[in-house]
């Protein structure tokens, strides 16, 4: 009798933790991701855990909770986890649980991107470089030695998040995975063993038993039970490959990433927030911002030419403060969309015409919930729709949001969050430096010597992105060119990034690649003497490429041939004859970037100390600047190189490489792409380069920094991030969420009156009125222009309620400033006013 008991207590337990475990699971239909029974819409950001530190993460989620999203998506950085084979590595910036427990604690989702391959503009898509190097492996396709390695690491992380409980089923955060990345382009390059390896992949995957669904990116091809998803700047024409599968966007991209050489991209916030309503309007029901938070290519983490600064105009920028409108603009719309959840999960749209270039969508549910997005996709004009019986005005390239079918709360293309002007401003003493002299004589020891030329990846494995090939080249006293000083002309064929050539220790020229083009050519006439001459090459890989059908296979260096012309025998090849070889630099060898070097290092100081010199260490100390604003160095003196605080590398630097590109107005209205908006174009691709605040202590920091080409270590300043000014810049009839109201008031359709907000950081104040004009003002945040109808006391109403505070709002009504300037016209308020 007892022993019945028991067994049947014993048996209620087991039911009722098997009940909890089934219940709190995750699944899918056509419609959405069911999280718990319940189908959702979800808002996903990407924050990719190493390109900040953890001193910033709980400040990034905080900011993308506050921004509205439900969850964080990451990919997880095979290289920088398995440095070595089987020696793993989870800890600073590395440590993935931290983070995930730091998103949890947020009360956020988690969509864990495994890949193992990323892409992700990350050194080497994020294979570590001893894969490459695993006897028959061949990347991302049906060979044994790949899949085995892909399975390892792929089976470790499930399994250190299974011993975490980080999955929804365990009570954790994780409710979806993703397996590889964009394979559907390879498999369409690589044919049968490629689908091969697709099914197997899949396989795989599931068959790792995590309780949540995998995901394929650009795979439409995706067994089940996978989802496949779209990336793109738009994705409402995408649909999954089975009809019980949800329409989910992995990236959408909210700008672009920077190369070195290359112009830095923007996206309109008004396109970003247009594509995401277009998405959903098409029954979409999960988005993914790629980047929320793009951050910073620390170290030598970043892909091939990719700068440093991995900003991405992302809504949180590089340094983790909000971008301004964008971040509130999106966040408006995530409101609005939450707001239009339950209809939005009941069914699919229904989409009625509503002009050539008009259309409504629909969504109703059975309890009666009722919400429509009007479209407007002509990108010139605006349009007037009737929609329901009623009249609405819809800008171009725009949708309307009705949470009720009848009121207006948000249009895409009408910001109301604030926008922001962003100041860098020096902080603290000018730097005293210090320099050293890598000079290429010092080579002689620590070389190795080989016939012909040597690939540079093979010979490096990626421990620096420096390899020397040095050759000797005899000349004879009676050659032609010594007596007509016409020199002869040194080819070098290379393939890589840049690469300096020096002659007797000379620079005599530097060549660079681009994100286009990787072959690159020395040709120059070179200055040699009778007797015994030095060619140094030194060759530079600026990161590995992570993207390509085989860019494992990817050479660099110097693969020749190299010639030389103009003697008198013709052409001397020197392809063939001896090189001396040596990894890295003199400097690297003796870690001048931790400690400044060892007791022999001869550093030059005062006015020894060396300018717009190739290959020279500069090192000086600096004390934390006070405050917690963000951190920068402007490097737009210098050229080429490496940056370290305190023994730890922010990235490298390449001011002197100018973005080249065509660089002109830009319209919200009309697809978008990442040509299309372009800044910076002349100046540097990236001259601010961040210092993560707590990699400071509060004196003496040490900063070295190798400088390749030549620079002026004086021009170089530790900045300091601020919100200098914020702006409003409000039509009177905006729509705002307030319209909801109107609903209950009874004067359906007849918008609320918006309002101005205005915020500073935390600690700031609003010190003064730049300007402020409620009639028909120009220009944007920044540069305002009164226009011809402008309210007099436009300002007083500001200075009134806003001066010395930290926020204000202001309702936009011709009440609020003296009265109507210009009645029967449409008026806007623009404003904008001094934090500090
Ligand atoms: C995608 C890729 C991402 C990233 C992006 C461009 O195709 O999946 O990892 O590389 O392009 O930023």
């Amino acid at each position: 009798m007892g022993l019945k008991i028991v067994m049947w207590n014993l048996l209620v337990v087991i039911l009722s933790l098997w009940f909890c475990f089934s219940t709190a699971s995750v699944s899918y239909d056509h419609k959405a991701i069911v999280l718990n029974g319940t189908r959702r819409i979800l808002i996903s950001g990407s924050i990719h855990y190493p390109r900040s530190t953890p001193e910033m993460w709980p400040d990034l989620i905080a900011k993308a909770k506050a921004g509205g999203l439900d969850v964080i998506q990451t990919y997880v950085f095979w290289n920088g986890h398995e440095r070595e084979p089987g020696k793993f590595y989870f800890e600073g910036r590395y440590d993935l649980v931290k983070f995930i427990k730091i998103v949890q604690q947020a009360g956020l989702y988690v969509h864990l991107r495994i890949g193992p391959y990323a892409c992700a503009e990350w050194n080497f898509g994020g294979f570590p470089v001893w894969l490459k190097f695993v006897p028959g492996i061949s990347f991302r396709t049906d060979n044994g030695p790949f899949k085995d390695a892909m399975q390892n690491f792929t089976t470790k992380i499930v399994n250190m998040m299974k011993a975490e409980r980080l999955y929804e089923a365990q009570g954790g955060p994780i409710i979806m995975s993703q397996i590889e990345n964009e394979y559907g382009p390879m498999e369409y390059e690589l044919g049968a063993p490629a689908r091969t390896y697709t099914n197997w992949t899949a396989r795989m995957a599931v068959g790792l038993d995590t309780g949540v669904p995998w995901i394929m990116c650009k795979q439409d091809d995706a067994p089940d039970p996978i989802i496949n998803a779209c990336n793109g700047f738009y994705c409402d024409y995408f649909s999954p490959n089975k009809d019980y599968k949800p329409k989910m966007w992995t990236e959408n991209w909210t700008g672009w990433f920077t190369s070195f050489g290359g112009t830095v991209p923007y996206r309109p916030a008004e396109d970003v927030a247009f594509s995401v309503a277009r998405f959903i309007l098409k029954g979409g029901s999960f988005i993914n911002y790629y980047m929320y938070h793009g951050g910073t290519n620390f170290g030598r983490t970043a892909g091939s030419l990719i700068a440093t600064s991995y900003d991405y105009d992302a809504p949180l920028d590089e340094f983790g403060l909000l971008r301004q409108p964008k971040w509130g603009h999106l966040t408006h719309l995530h409101r609005v969309i939450k707001l239009c959840e339950p209809a939005l999960v009941s069914g699919d749209p229904v989409r009625t015409p509503l002009g050539n270039n008009q259309e409504a969508s629909v969504f109703n549910s059975t309890s009666g919930a009722c919400a429509a997005f009007l479209v407007n996709y002509d990108k010139n004009s605006s349009a007037k729709a009737v929609f329901n019986s009623m009249h609405y005005d819809l800008p171009p390239w725009s949708i309307s949001i009705l949470p009720d079918c009848k009121n207006v709360v948000f249009n895409t293309a009408m910001v109301s969050a604030q926008s922001a002007q962003m100041n860098m401003t020096p902080v603290g003493r000018p730097l005293v430096w210090q320099s050293y002299n890598d000079e290429a004589t010092s080579y002689e020891d620590k070389t190795f010597t080989a016939v012909g030329l040597l690939e540079q990846i093979n010979t490096t494995r990626d421990v620096s992105d420096y390899l020397w090939y040095m050759t000797d080249v005899n000349i004879d006293s009676n050659e032609g060119f010594l007596s007509s000083g016409e020199f002869p002309v040194l080819k070098v064929a290379s393939s890589g990034h840049a690469l300096h050539v020096f002659i007797n220790n000379q620079l005599s020229g530097t060549v660079y690649g681009s994100l286009e083009n990787t072959k690159i050519n020395f040709s120059n006439g070179v200055n040699l003497r009778a007797g015994v001459n030095k060619i140094s090459l030194l060759s530079t890989v600026v990161g590995l490429p992570n993207i390509g059908p085989h860019f494992g296979a990817w050479n660099a260096g110097v693969l020749g041939p190299v010639t030389l012309d103009g003697l008198n025998e013709g052409i001397r090849d020197l392809t063939l004859q001896n090189w001396s070889y040596k990894v890295g630099l003199n400097g690297e060898a003796l870690s001048l970037h931790s400690q400044g070097g060892n007791s022999t290092t001869e550093w030059a100081g005062g006015s020894l100390v060396a300018q717009d010199q190739p290959l020279t260490w500069y090192k000086t100390t600096f004390d934390a600047p006070d405050g917690d604003q963000p951190i920068a160095l402007d490097m737009n003196t210098m050229g080429k190189g490496q940056i370290w605080i305190n023994g730890r590398s922010i990235g490298r630097h390449w001011p002197a490489h100018k973005a080249s590109g065509t660089c002109g107005g830009c319209s919200y209205a009309g697809w978008y792409d990442e040509k299309k908006c372009l800044s910076n174009c002349g100046e540097a691709s990236q001259k601010w380069y961040h210092i993560p605040r707590s990699w400071l202590k509060p004196r003496g920091n040490l900063l070295v920094i190798f400088e390749e080409l030549g620079g002026i270590p004086f021009g170089i300043s530790l900045m300091q991030r601020k919100l200098a000014s914020v702006c409003a810049d409000i039509n009177e009839w905006q729509p705002t969420l307030m319209n909801l109201q109107m609903q209950h008031s009874g004067k359906v359709n007849q918008p609320f009156r918006p309002k101005a907000h205005l915020r500073c950081m935390p600690g700031q104040n609003i010190a003064s009125i730049k300007f402020a004009s409620f009639g028909t003002p120009g220009g944007t945040c920044g540069s305002f222009v009164q226009g011809s109808c402008h309210a007099q006391k436009s300002g007083d109403v500001f200075e009134r309620n806003c001066i010395g505070k930290n926020a204000c709002s202001v309702i936009v009504a011709p009440g609020m400033f003296g009265g109507d300037p210009c009645p029967k016209i449409t008026k806007k308020l623009s404003v904008e006013v001094i934090c500090s």
